[in-house]
């Protein structure tokens, strides 16, 4: 990772198999001891893959009302964030904690796993993912120091290499995947909630405990909406972003990757995906 004259851009750390920033690394260290409750609920996910529209559904549901304060739509201060709360802060939140995770299921605190912590784990077709995270990237890579620079097919190859925030797509993804049949485990993907967001939000609902009617359901779908959601956005400069763009709230769509995509490259991921598929047992039936 260097910048075009050759200096090197941003230190790194490597959290067990995640290559992150030096400071969060500590951070997710000190968490690992985190004592968990049966009713906290995690939100997980490859980045870029709808985590945000998510844990705005979640917490939407959770609480029985929309958020209005923050910049995505969602409350922080109902969010634990273990990259950046220490162990005392997360302790100190009331009940119920909702937390955000984007380790593999592998590399979570323990007590979570004992505790059979109710775990929504959203995947997105990969080759959309990669489109987001590069957006994301350019447009503030000073916030994401593990961004890789240069042009979209140079992005591709770190990505398939694991050289990202957050690390390889495939490792992250397998854990859950052969646990998607616990019944403390429910699997979603970016691409049926764009489909049928009612049925999505009413799918959550239930999982939660808290069942909904079809008006609840509605003001939702409605609420965590894209257009909805990119609203409470705030300014992309605002968010020190590169460009100005907004980083987040972005384009919103499936299927990106078809425009992005030139056929050399996609010749090379699409083996990419074969092959990750073939190389871990677990995800056999996994389709991108
Ligand atoms: P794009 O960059 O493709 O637009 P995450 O929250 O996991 O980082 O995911 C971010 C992606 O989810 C971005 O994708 C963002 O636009 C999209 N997203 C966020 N909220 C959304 C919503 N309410 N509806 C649809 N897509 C949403």
């Amino acid at each position: 990772y260097f910048r075009p004259d050759g200096s090197p851009a941003y230190e790194l750390a490597v959290y067990r198999t995640i290559l992150t920033h030096p400071e969060v690394a500590e951070i997710l260290r000190a968490n690992e001891n985190l004592e968990a409750r049966p009713d906290d609920v995690i939100v997980a996910s490859y980045p870029k893959s709808g985590t945000t529209w998510t844990q705005a559904i979640v917490e939407a549901i959770m609480f029985d009302e929309i958020s209005t304060v923050s910049i995505f739509g969602l409350d922080t201060n109902r969010w634990c964030n273990l990259y950046s709360m220490t162990p005392s802060a997360i302790a100190a939140r009331p009940s119920p904690r909702l937390m955000k995770m984007h380790v593999p299921l592998t590399l979570y605190p323990q007590s979570l796993i004992e505790k059979k912590c109710k775990i929504i784990y959203v995947r997105r077709n990969v080759k959309d993912v990669m489109v987001s995270m590069y957006h994301w990237c350019r447009n503030a890579p000073h916030t994401h120091r593990a961004c890789p620079s240069g042009s979209f097919a140079e992005f591709a190859e770190a990505f398939m290499d694991g050289q990202v925030p957050a690390g390889s797509y495939f490792n992250n993804l397998a854990a859950f995947w052969s646990h998607r049949d616990d019944p403390n485990i429910l699997m979603l993907t970016y691409e049926e909630m764009s489909q049928n967001p009612h049925q999505t939000v009413g799918k959550i609902a239930d999982f939660l405990g808290r069942p909904m009617g079809p008006q609840q359901v509605a003001r939702i779908v409605e609420a965590t909406s894209f257009g909805e959601m990119k609203k409470k956005e705030k300014g992309g400069a605002e968010n020190g972003n590169a460009t100005g763009e907004s980083s987040f709230l972005r384009s919103g769509s499936t299927e990106q990757w078809r425009t992005t995509f030139d056929p050399e490259l996609l010749q090379k991921v699409d083996s990419w995906i074969q092959r990750s598929i073939h190389l871990r047992d677990n995800l056999s039936g996994y389709i991108a």
